[in-house]
């Protein structure tokens, strides 16, 4: 298979239509046997649900090319189970685990062209996503949806070495006490777009959130979980029932425990602490760890001791330890590497 004519290295985090979509509709209570799709353009009632009352779940995932030339994604079982819980809450139905994977082995293989090569940094971006699609007007949950799986090649997160952000302590929330911050619906991204904004326009690169009821406790930014390091060298990452579990930050406390013989604890993380801690890093899919080296607290700034050149040792272990793995230079907990045939 000949690949797309694409630089590879110089393509940015934006959309870029790929030959191939998954789509599977839900009506009459049960899911199509779902297709691939040369059609990247949706038509929709004036209606539906999602656009009347948002009713969308979403996530993310990235298709790679290994060291060996095999193409493989991270652990899509865990975007599976993740997006069942979103759906639940918010009343759609479960498209199953098993067609969940399988639909992102046929995505991938049908873009095979399009998943970047082994070096250049760059990804397949795979988004699957899930959305009421009948006409709702009452405010009630639709009956009819439909999944499918996007995807776009996107570039290096990092180009020319991983400098640390600066971040700042938001004054809004990304979400409410008992809410919907644990699971990965489009609302939730919604409330966080004017926060970003704000915060860039006065020069930060992300928001910390604490959490809404006390304001006390560190949460996460609006698309990233928080990793600590102490300065006794133990991983500590915040836990809280408003955060999305981040299958990168569950997948780097297994690897500091596992591989690296740290100690690594999730817990409550006040934000009184934080000045204490010897490291800071951000994890999700697109960067995997992007340092942190200074936080602004309403004008008090913390100051990692890590600084802003580069990322602290600790962090940047982890870091390869992690990009190892998921590259097959590493070798991977059973079950971790899902090679697409
Ligand atoms: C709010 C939020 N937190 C954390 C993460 C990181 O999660 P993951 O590691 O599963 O990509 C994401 C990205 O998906 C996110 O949007």
């Amino acid at each position: 298979m000949e690949k797309k004519n694409i630089d590879w290295s110089s393509i940015g985090f934006s959309y870029m239509p790929t030959d191939y979509r998954y789509v599977s509709n839900f009506k009459d209570g049960k899911w199509d046997e779902g297709t691939l799709s040369t059609d990247p353009n949706i038509v929709l009632n004036e209606c539906a649900g999602v656009l009347q009352y948002s009713q969308s779940v979403f996530e993310g995932l990235k298709a790679y090319t290994t060291e060996d030339g095999r193409i493989v994604t991270f652990r899509p079982d865990l975007n599976a189970e993740r997006i069942a819980a979103s759906a639940a809450r918010l009343e759609m139905p479960v498209f199953p685990k098993e067609r969940f994977i399988d639909a992102v082995n046929q995505v991938v293989k049908a873009n095979a062209a399009w998943v970047p090569p082994y070096g250049s940094g760059a990804t397949l971006y795979l988004r699957p996503y899930m959305f009421g699609s009948n006409a709702v007007i009452g405010v009630k949950p639709a009956d009819e949806y439909q999944f499918r799986i996007l995807t776009t090649p996107v570039g290096p997160y990092f180009k020319g070495g991983a400098k640390p952000i600066t971040i700042r302590v938001s004054d809004f929330d990304r979400a409410a006490p008992c809410g919907t911050g644990n699971i990965k619906a489009g609302l939730n991204y919604a409330m966080s777009l004017h926060a970003i904004v704000d915060a860039h326009k006065q020069g930060f690169d992300e928001n910390m959130y604490l959490d809404p009821k006390t304001r006390t406790k560190v949460e996460e930014t609006g698309g990233a979980n928080f990793i600590f390091v102490t300065k006794d060298g133990k991983v500590v990452t915040p836990k809280s029932d408003s955060i999305l579990p981040s299958i990168t930050r569950r997948s780097l406390i297994y690897v500091a425990k596992e591989y690296l013989g740290l100690e690594a604890e999730e817990r409550e993380i006040y934000f009184d602490e934080v000045k204490d801690f010897a490291e800071c890093g951000l994890c999700g899919t697109a960067a995997v760890i992007s340092p942190v080296g200074k936080i602004n607290d309403h004008g008090k700034e913390i100051c990692f001791p890590s600084g802003m050149e580069k990322m602290g040792p600790v962090i940047q272990k982890l870091y390869d330890t992690l990009t190892g793995i998921q590259m097959g230079r590493i070798e991977a907990p059973e079950g971790w590497i899902h090679v697409i045939e």
